[in-house]
């Protein structure tokens, strides 16, 4: 481990060349009330990512061992804060550019006043919210994109309103189902809810289905997830052959199969997935896309159609909803509708096989225990996706990993090989 100066001199040499870069972009320093290092370019966003990491390694040991794991378990208490600025939309009760007092947030938010102020002072610890003047609240960047981003909002509502508070019933559910349980409706997020699996929820609860769908709409279109990134995942133009077809299982209301049909000619993509989620999708569909891409009811765990088969199938983020004898069946449901050298491109996280400690690949080990909580699902590693193949009929072969440059997410090439 480097000394605390190494780390100082490398963190400096990381924040000047950032530095560099703002003014080169004609942007000013980054700050709590405007971020501007979200508006640096793509190919600049990695030396953010580089210093962020140095950064947090030396936050960690001047923190020392034993605040550094006190913190991790006081870390319910920011969400909390969060969850009471959430549910009563403190952020919405301030003026976009201007301030409120606490009395104005305590008359538009209903929460008391004593309470209100108690939770702001909180939140301004974590730089959310800002009182330049005394008793005159702002705005910082956090608490602006909570009053002004919709899809922010419910990303930020589907953690603590629906996946947080489940994830406390994990171990309740390992212990009563056992841990190696795969099935949705035994999962934590099933035993909040009354039994209940997260797509019956989705499908019975309009509210919630609202938050979850503006929360992955938000996801998908944000730069830091790296969905759109599947662009660069695959070689498209070799599948891009006037009539060619592409199957998105699960493919939801299409936003991965617009991407794709803008990076491409001739490839056209029929959307599988439950009715619900199709009904709203052909809806949604703006009409530039119509004459390339369409929805069908279609259950994955079900087979698949001989008929028509497809050139190539793809599996974006799905799998890791589900097990992997669940993810199996899926794979084997597509048995039918494949021929000799039939592509099934699976786009989802791959974990590293390797201890990852930086900040920076911390995301997917921690979607991995969103998936163990909502569904028990996983993550996995190059080698599991192997296993899962294997699991479903030896005649599928992996051919390689894909992973674009500095993204979360990878493409699993699969083929058909009878
Ligand atoms: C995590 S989302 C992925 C959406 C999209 N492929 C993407 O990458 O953004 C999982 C999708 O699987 C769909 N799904 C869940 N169970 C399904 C089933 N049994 N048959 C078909 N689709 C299903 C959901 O409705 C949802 O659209």
């Amino acid at each position: 481990m480097s000394s605390l100066v190494s780390l100082a001199e490398e963190l400096l040499a990381q924040a000047k060349e950032i530095e560099q870069l703002l003014k080169e972009n004609n942007l000013p320093s980054t700050s709590f009330d405007k971020d501007t290092l979200e508006l640096l370019p793509d190919n600049a966003q990695k030396l953010r990512w580089d210093l962020l990491d140095t950064s947090h390694t030396i936050t960690q040991l001047l923190r020392g061992a034993r605040l550094s794991g006190l913190d991790i378990a006081f870390g319910w208490t920011d969400q909390l804060i969060l969850r009471i600025i959430w549910r009563y939309k403190l952020a919405s009760a301030i003026p976009i550019d201007g301030t409120a007092t606490y009395a104005e947030i305590s008359a538009t938010s209903g929460l008391g006043r004593s309470l209100v102020t108690r939770t702001i002072r909180s939140a301004m610890t974590l730089n959310i919210f800002d009182e330049p003047v005394p008793g005159q609240i702002c705005h910082t960047a956090i608490s602006r994109l909570l009053a002004a981003d919709d899809g922010y909002y419910s990303a930020i509502g589907l953690q603590l309103e629906d996946i947080g508070p489940a994830s406390l019933k994990l171990i309740e559910a390992w212990e009563k189902f056992g841990d190696d349980a795969g099935e949705p409706d035994q999962s934590a997020f099933s035993l909040q809810n009354g039994g209940r699996s997260l797509f019956t929820v989705l499908a019975e609860e309009p509210e919630r289905a609202n938050r979850f769908d503006g929360a992955m709409k938000y996801c998908v279109e944000d730069k830091d997830f790296n969905f759109f990134d599947i662009v660069n995942g695959f070689d498209w133009s070799t599948l891009d052959k006037p009539g060619a077809r592409l199957v998105d299982l699960g493919g939801g209301y299409g936003q991965i199969s617009q991407a794709l049909a803008k990076q491409t000619q001739n490839l056209s993509f029929t959307i599988h997935d439950l009715p619900h989620v199709v009904e709203k999708g052909r809806k949604m569909l703006p009409s530039e896309f119509r004459e390339r891409i369409s929805f069908k009811e279609q259950n994955f765990m079900e087979t698949q159609s001989s008929e028509n088969p497809p050139d190539a199938y793809l599996i974006s983020r799905c799998l890791h909803n589900w097990s992997d004898h669940h993810s199996a069946i899926i794979l084997r449901a597509l048995i039918p509708g494949l021929r000799k050298g039939s592509k099934i491109l699976i786009w989802d996280s791959v974990l590293e096989d390797r201890p990852v400690k930086k900040l920076s690949g911390k995301f997917n080990f921690q979607q991995d225990f969103i998936m163990a909580t909502i569904s028990n699902g996983k993550d996995r590693s190059a080698e599991e996706f192997r296993r899962v193949l294997e699991l479903s009929d030896s005649r599928f072969t992996m051919e390689g990993v894909r992973r674009p440059e500095g993204c979360k997410l990878a493409m699993v090439e699969v083929t058909w090989n009878p």
